[in-house]
């Protein structure tokens, strides 16, 4: 932790591609956050963001180790349980399609509960409809290999994120707020790291494109010994830089998803995944 502190602050901080942030409309921000990894990473093929920091140029032998993991992924048991998990409480029928090819258009905004909905929040409400108990750790364990599983059921389906509500904006530029404004003790933001410094190499690790971000998870990382969501990360990252971690689903959580996943428009879903 202390090495990858220093390694950090070794890091630009000025942030030069704060232009990006200041676009008129969810539409100039996504064309301008797209230019801007087309014109880093030009030999990236678009879908292979979806891949995380093993997209990357200078990760091609992350890539290779990490193809060679893919073959029997450590992931395999923890998907079986959400499998089972969801047959067994027939989650299929709380959602359109029986919930299959949906994951794409989430996180979505309910214009009738007037708020930002997630995959987690979808699946505990199945349960609570059904009678049961809801989920109660929203980080790893069974909701994480439920989610994952759900989201298989979409894989290679792209994005796609409705914003035509007003309140759907408004939690967009919320969590776009969030995203490029500076927190902690080190006082980085989000798109420090993840835009300004994509590619770049902390403490023995590459930092991945901002393009992309959610859409592999939730992950499997042996630091975690198993699969973790995409808001357990967020409070990773929020640790690293000595900022508050915010409750898993919190409405700022839920904001930053929907501004990250409408940046991610376009990609093709693939998950669950392995991370480092
Ligand atoms: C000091 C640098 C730093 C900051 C600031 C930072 N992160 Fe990260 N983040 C990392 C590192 C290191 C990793 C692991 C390697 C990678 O995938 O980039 C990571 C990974 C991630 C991932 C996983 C990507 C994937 O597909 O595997 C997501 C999502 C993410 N960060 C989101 C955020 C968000 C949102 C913020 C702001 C709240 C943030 N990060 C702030 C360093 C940072």
């Amino acid at each position: 932790m202390k090495k990858f502190i220093m390694a950090i602050t070794a890091l630009g901080v000025l942030c030069s591609t704060l232009p990006l942030m200041v676009q008129a409309s969810p539409q100039g921000d996504l064309k301008a956050f797209r230019a801007h990894f087309k014109k880093t990473f030009p030999d990236v093929k678009f879908d292979d963001f979806s891949d995380g920091l093993y997209a990357l140029p200078g990760a091609e032998n992350r890539r290779e180790e990490w193809q060679a993991i893919m073959e029997f992924p450590p992931y395999e048991i923890e998907l079986e349980k959400g499998k089972k998990f969801w047959e067994k409480n027939k989650l299929a029928s709380c959602f359109p399609n029986k919930g299959r090819g949906i994951a794409n258009n989430y996180p979505y905004w309910d214009s009738k509960r007037k708020e930002v909905r997630t995959l987690v929040m979808d699946i505990n409400s199945c349960l609570q409809q059904k009678k049961m108990e809801p989920i109660k750790d929203l980080n790893k364990g069974t909701m994480a290999q439920v989610v994952a599983y759900m989201k298989s059921l979409s894989n290679g389906k792209r994005i796609k994120i409705d914003l035509s509500d007003p309140g759907a904006i408004a939690a967009y530029e919320k969590g776009k707020q969030y995203y490029w404004a500076r927190r902690g003790q080190l006082n980085f933001s989000c798109a420090h790291c993840h835009v300004d410094n994509a590619g770049k190499f902390v403490g023995g690790n590459i930092l991945s494109a901002g393009l992309g971000h959610g859409v592999g998870f939730p992950a499997y990382r042996s630091k975690w010994g198993g699969l973790g969501t995409l808001h357990r990360r967020y409070g990773g990252c929020n640790k690293n830089i000595r900022a508050k971690d915010l409750k898993p689903q919190s409405e700022t959580y839920r904001a930053l998803e929907l501004y990250e996943t409408y940046m991610n428009t376009g990609l093709p879903i693939k998950a669950p995944s392995q991370r480092f």
